[in-house]
């Protein structure tokens, strides 16, 4: 997700826009003044996934130019002809393979993936995953004008799939759109923290957590190699790896790959990260307020990876890649697709240079995003093999 993290004033919304996101405001205070404050993640649930009034059920403009923010796929192909190679190698050697691809916002991404699978090595089918009614909606509508020859082999889940399969599971970018907890640091221990409302707004309220979620954070504290001091406060995904299982629970055979903003956990929980690693995008500018108007906001936390591997572990997954996404393109062929720009008039020349310095970048997304291979019933020679991660193996830093 690139967008400027100037925290400067932001534009005020259209009014309609305004009164959707205070009758979200209705709706999750409502909760609060019968249930009391609830907590972080249930807040974000509702802020993002509420029916018709939630930022990803809404229909709202929320990618490219005219949206929040830009995913790498939205930037244009060269990021899907990368990760095409990737998936070839896999369909190579499974032979028949099919593609799971979780949370794909406009859709661009499969269509520019099967328009660079279309003649090496396509999928037998293209099957998405999608929390959003409305994203689904935008999807099919991208893939009917985009690859209309594919749309027979294309179908959408609701539900994770239930029967086995073989092939290549794809989230770029869903991870940090799952929903976390915020837990502070205080003297008397680990707080969980709850959002309350009263007619000022939505607060911040210090709740209690529960034996087992106090234990998850402390042994992920201890695990961090970090002293954390009173005040710290920081994310947590405690859902990560019920989450994980369900949706690679009936891959059999295949690769599932993990491309997000993130860090291993000894640099997650840094002393510099004292607020921890939340972020809000509203018209291209990032902030820290996820109170300021639900539902048009997106609100996400950084992935942390080491969280991603163990979660692997748990699922039986092998951890078989980690590397940056600079890294990752340049192994799956970037070179050639840049050598290639030679060919094109000048002003489209730019454009894919430009494309091309964004994804690679390393203030841009080149290091801040991360590539995470997991795989199953795939041999370890195989594995070690895999294109993506052939220049930079960054395992030992999870
Ligand atoms: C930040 S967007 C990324 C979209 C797209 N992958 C891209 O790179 O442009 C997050 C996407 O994940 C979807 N999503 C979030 N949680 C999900 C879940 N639990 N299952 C399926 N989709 C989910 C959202 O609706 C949205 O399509």
């Amino acid at each position: 997700m690139c967008s400027s993290t100037t925290h400067t004033i932001l534009p005020e919304p259209p009014a309609e826009l305004k009164q959707s996101s205070d009758e979200l405001t209705r709706v999750i205070s409502k909760k609060i003044a019968r249930d009391g404050p609830i907590p972080f993640s249930e807040y974000i649930e509702m802020a993002l996934y509420e029916p018709g009034l939630g930022y990803y059920s809404a229909g709202l403009r929320k990618f490219g130019g005219d949206g929040d923010f830009v995913t790498a796929p939205q930037l244009g192909d060269v990021f899907a002809r990368c990760l095409a190679k990737q998936v070839t190698q896999i369909g190579e050697h499974l032979g028949d393979y099919e593609i799971l691809e979780i949370g794909a916002g406009t859709g661009v991404l499969a269509a520019d993936l099967l328009r660079a699978l279309q003649t090496d090595q396509p999928p037998t089918r293209y099957r998405i995953l999608e929390r959003s009614a409305y994203l689904r909606q935008i999807q099919k509508e991208t893939l009917t004008e985009m690859v209309p020859q594919w749309m027979d082999k294309i179908s959408w889940l609701d539900t994770p799939p239930q029967a086995a399969w073989q092939g290549v599971l794809l989230a770029n970018e869903v991870a940090d759109a799952l929903v976390v907890e915020r837990f502070c640091v205080t003297a008397d221990g680990i707080s969980r923290l709850c959002v309350g409302h009263d007619e000022t707004g939505f607060s911040w309220h210090k709740g209690v957590c529960d034996a087992a979620m106090t234990e998850r954070i402390q042994s992920v504290i201890a695990n961090s190699e970090q002293t954390l001091p009173t005040g710290y406060c920081s994310e947590i995904n405690i859902l990560l790896p019920a989450w994980l299982q369900a949706v690679t629970a009936s891959l059999k055979t295949g690769l599932a790959l993990f491309i997000d903003y993130g860090y291993p956990r000894h640099e997650y929980y840094l002393p510099q990260r004292h607020d921890g690693t939340m972020i809000c995008h509203y018209r291209h500018r990032a902030h820290d307020d996820p109170f300021l108007w639900p539902g048009l906001t997106d609100i996400s936390a950084s992935v942390d990876f080491t969280a991603l591997a163990e979660a692997a572990g748990q699922c039986g997954l092998e951890v078989s890649g980690y590397t940056s996404q600079a890294m990752f393109l340049l192994a799956n062929g970037l070179e050639d697709i840049i050598a290639g720009f030679q060919s094109l008039e000048e002003k489209e020349r730019v454009l894919m240079n430009s494309q091309v310095r964004r994804l690679t970048l390393p203030g841009e997304m080149g290091e801040r995003f991360q590539v995470m291979a997991l795989s199953r019933g795939l041999s370890e020679d195989f594995c070690e093999g895999l294109d993506g991660f052939s220049l930079a193996d960054l395992r030992y830093r999870l």
